[in-house]
């Protein structure tokens, strides 16, 4: 079954990388494939890379991308490693890259993944199945103050001390192991707001459980590295912690004369998107151009 997917900003993206179809690209989370079937379908001599850290997730890119057989490679990794993948598989110099940071929908939608507050699954949230960690450990396994400090820093979450508080007093009765527990218990004590009080405990045990933040900068500056002259890199972010991290790096780029911004220094979507896929409401996209030859 192909999953209905619609790839965030396709159109900029594609007009402000793809310059080369004969050149190396990189998909750094090819996910569901969306943004890569828009690489391999521009693609002549050229060739596709697409890594991400989920096995399934591969699977599902593999059947969008079959259209494209010969044109890319699947590989199963983290992108912090990005500059031994692709010096492995020969894919230098690269012309072009895309990153688009976090979950997918698949991964959202699937209760097993356990990411969502709204279905009910295992406490899990780990991208790779290889991860030793999972959000369950955290909850279950972790100091009262740990807790509390992931979801203040990775969720600016304002009841971060009542909620890890009230998780320790409640997993000494009996383990916390399902979304459903998690979120009813924050939607006991949490913030009441505009969005469901679980949205920023998810959200920091999610950074949590894969070190989403600790992969960016060796994976841009990996990526940035394998870049010709010339060579562009898109970077779609989704939240201000992972968007601080880029827009920092980028800017080093900038300041030691490697690199320049295309276009603005970042790009929101447009409201026709936003009102038709309200996941890219939060998104934003910066593209950087490597202007020299290091
Ligand atoms: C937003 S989705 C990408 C969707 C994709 N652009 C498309 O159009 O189908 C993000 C993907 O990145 C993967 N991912 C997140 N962190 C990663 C990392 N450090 N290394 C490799 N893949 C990662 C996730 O498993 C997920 O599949």
């Amino acid at each position: 079954m192909l999953y209905s997917h619609k790839p965030i900003m396709e159109r900029e993206i594609s007009q402000l990388i793809l310059r080369d179809p004969d050149g190396f690209y990189l998909d750094a989370t090819v996910g569901l494939g969306g943004h890569a079937s828009k690489i391999a379908g521009f693609l002549k001599d050229g060739k596709l890379l697409g890594l991400d850290q989920d096995s399934q997730a591969l699977l599902y890119a593999e059947k969008a991308l079959s259209p494209f057989k010969g044109k890319f490679y699947l590989i199963e990794g983290n992108f912090k490693d990005t500059e031994s993948i692709l010096k492995e598989n020969g894919f230098l110099p690269l012309t072009g890259a895309v990153f688009d940071l976090g979950v997918s929908s698949l991964q959202l939608d699937n209760p097993s993944k356990g990411f969502s507050f709204r279905e009910d699954g295992p406490l899990d949230m780990r991208f790779s199945q290889k991860n030793p960690l999972t959000a369950a450990m955290i909850i279950n396994r972790w100091p009262e103050g740990q807790i509390c400090q992931i979801l203040k820093e990775y969720g600016e979450e304002p009841s971060a001390r009542k909620i890890a508080k009230q998780i320790v007093v409640e997993r000494k009765t009996k383990p916390i192991e399902t979304t459903k527990e998690l979120a009813s218990l924050i939607s006991r004590i949490g913030f009441h707001g505009k969005i469901h009080p679980a949205t920023r405990a998810f959200m920091a045990l999610r950074i949590a459980v894969n070190g989403e933040l600790s992969n960016i900068e060796p994976g841009i500056r990996g990526c940035f590295s394998c870049l010709k002259k010339g060579g562009r890199m898109a970077i779609l972010t989704f939240h201000s912690l992972e968007d601080r991290i880029v827009k920092n790096l980028l800017q080093t780029f900038v300041s030691e004369g490697k690199g320049q911004f295309v276009g603005e220094k970042q790009t929101r979507p447009s409201q026709e998107e936003i009102q038709d896929n309200p996941r890219a409401r939060s998104a934003k996209l910066r593209v950087m151009e490597k202007t020299n030859e290091k």
